[in-house]
């Protein structure tokens, strides 16, 4: 092992709680995205990382935006001529909190509890960001010089579809540009399991408002001839799925690719156990596991998907006896190979439209798809991350695809003519990412920080 790469793990280990200090520091700003939310604090949160960069020695560090949307942050190392040069990828903004009664301590109050850290955004994505902010800063704070060329994007607007990505990739394209992509966004297979994430899913969402009356009325008084908005939207969202709760959009899965032989059997070969799966999805007992054949990972990872994330029409608290004058749900399909974002788009508004009874007014508005990605694992950038996975875990690393979708993912590599995109991040099966009680194993994070420590030595 060269020195450099000794001397960055050393300084790494002596100084695990400093950078877990500053995971926690970032957790305390909300940092939340999405609109409806103030966006003061996604500023902040990128301010933090503009800090964070510059004490770790990054150069030319400078908070950057598309023409709109929230900050995203650029530093740079480059003084390693004829190394090659990485991108290294996270995000600083976070998902929404949810019910907040349901969380065990305060969202934004970073508390450990039996190893884990808790807390929005400690594993989705802040882990991420002071991953790559710790990694470099080992290098740099004790040989003051990396063995390869460092960029690093820290985006603000990843989980509401990178809307200004595109932007800002127009406006930077030579500050971006690298040979290989780190992308620190992705989920272990299981606890303590380094592992190689090699598809994503994309996504395509929809707002949309079912309207029969200009107000509410009294359900008495009025009810009988004139529409329920809300049993119209119900009967739209449901005619998405049929009775096996499979998608039943006409044409969505005409273009999904059909796994190869050895890909179903590398699918076959992953440990599955029913009792473990119930458990990390939070699937309660009595309730099926849905689809007819193949493994819950060709499911998750290359099947089409459709949920409900949100449906309002009055609420529990003012649940009175009245006719909604209108329904409101958000709805996303999760897609897969090869199936194209706007033609997904297109089928889902036609089949919503055609399923609207009794004239009710419809309204779609979609938000900003994210494309699928897949990659090959071959050449050598691959083979330096399974062994600096490998080293880092001390364990051999797995390959996998994923069910989450990161748009970044395939715009960069793209942009960069097919550069190959290494994906490893520190959540687990027990992160509960987006959900109440988010939380990162804090020894995966720590691995995970060696092993980028690892693969800069490794990818020269
Ligand atoms: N980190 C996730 C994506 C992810 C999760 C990748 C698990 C691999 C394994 C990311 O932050 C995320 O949640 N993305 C959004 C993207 C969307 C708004 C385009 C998602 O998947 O919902
Ligand atoms: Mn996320």
């Amino acid at each position: 092992m060269n020195d450099l790469r000794a001397k960055a793990l050393d300084h790494f280990n002596n100084h695990t709680i400093d950078h877990l200090n500053e995971l926690k520091d970032l957790v305390r700003i909300p940092s939340i995205s999405f609109p409806g939310f103030d966006p003061a604090p996604v500023r902040k949160s990128a301010e933090a990382v503009y800090n964070l960069l510059r004490n770790v020695g990054m150069q030319d560090v400078r908070i950057v935006s598309g023409n709109s949307g929230h900050p995203a942050v650029f530093g740079q190392w480059n003084d390693a001529p004829g190394k090659p040069t990485v991108l290294l990828y996270a995000h600083h903004d976070v998902q929404p909190i949810g019910n907040k009664d349901f969380w065990i301590s305060p969202p934004f109050e970073p508390t450990e509890r039996n190893g884990r850290l808790y807390g929005r955004g400690t594993s989705d994505d802040k882990a991420g960001v002071v991953m790559h902010a710790a990694a470099v800063g080992s290098y740099l704070e004790t040989a003051g010089r990396l063995p390869v060329n460092v960029k690093l994007l820290i985006e603000g607007e990843e989980e509401v579809g990178s809307t200004n990505l595109n932007d800002i990739l127009e406006q930077h394209r030579k500050l971006l540009s690298a040979d290989v992509v780190v992308i620190a966004d992705s989920e272990n297979f299981d606890s303590g399991v380094p592992t190689l994430t090699a598809s994503l899913r994309g996504i395509v969402t929809v707002n949309i408002e079912v309207r029969s009356l200009q107000s509410s009325v009294h359900s008495g008084t009025w009810g009988g001839p004139i529409p329920d908005p809300v049993l119209a939207l119900s009967r739209m969202l449901a005619s998405l799925v049929d009775d096996q709760g499979m998608p039943a959009i006409p044409g969505l899965m005409d273009k999904v690719r059909i796994l190869t032989p050895s890909e179903k059997s590398e699918l076959n070969n992953l440990p599955f156990d029913e009792a473990t799966y119930r458990k990390q999805s939070k699937l309660i007992d009595q309730v099926n596991i849905i689809g007819n054949q193949g493994t819950v990972y060709e499911k998750m990872w290359y099947q089409p998907s459709i949920a409900v994330n949100a449906f309002e029409a009055s609420s529990r608290h003012q649940a009175a006896n009245i006719v909604n004058g209108s329904a409101w749900a958000r709805v996303g399909i999760r897609i897969v190979p090869d199936m194209d974002p706007a033609e997904t788009l297109d089928l889902l508004q036609r089949h919503l439209l055609t399923h609207a009874s009794w004239g009710v007014e419809v309204k779609i508005e979609p938000e900003t798809p994210s494309h699928w990605w897949r990659t090959e694992t071959q050449g050598p950038a691959f083979t330096a991350a399974l062994k600096a996975l490998e080293k880092g875990y001390e364990r051999k690393p797995a390959v996998v695809g994923a069910g989450g979708s990161i748009p970044f993912v395939r715009t960069i590599t793209a942009a960069l003519g097919n550069a190959p995109a290494l994906l490893f991040g520190v959540g687990d099966p027990y992160t509960s990412a987006h959900s109440e009680n988010e939380s990162l194993l804090i020894s995966d994070w720590e691995k995970g920080c060696r092993s980028l420590i690892h693969l800069f030595a490794e990818l020269t």
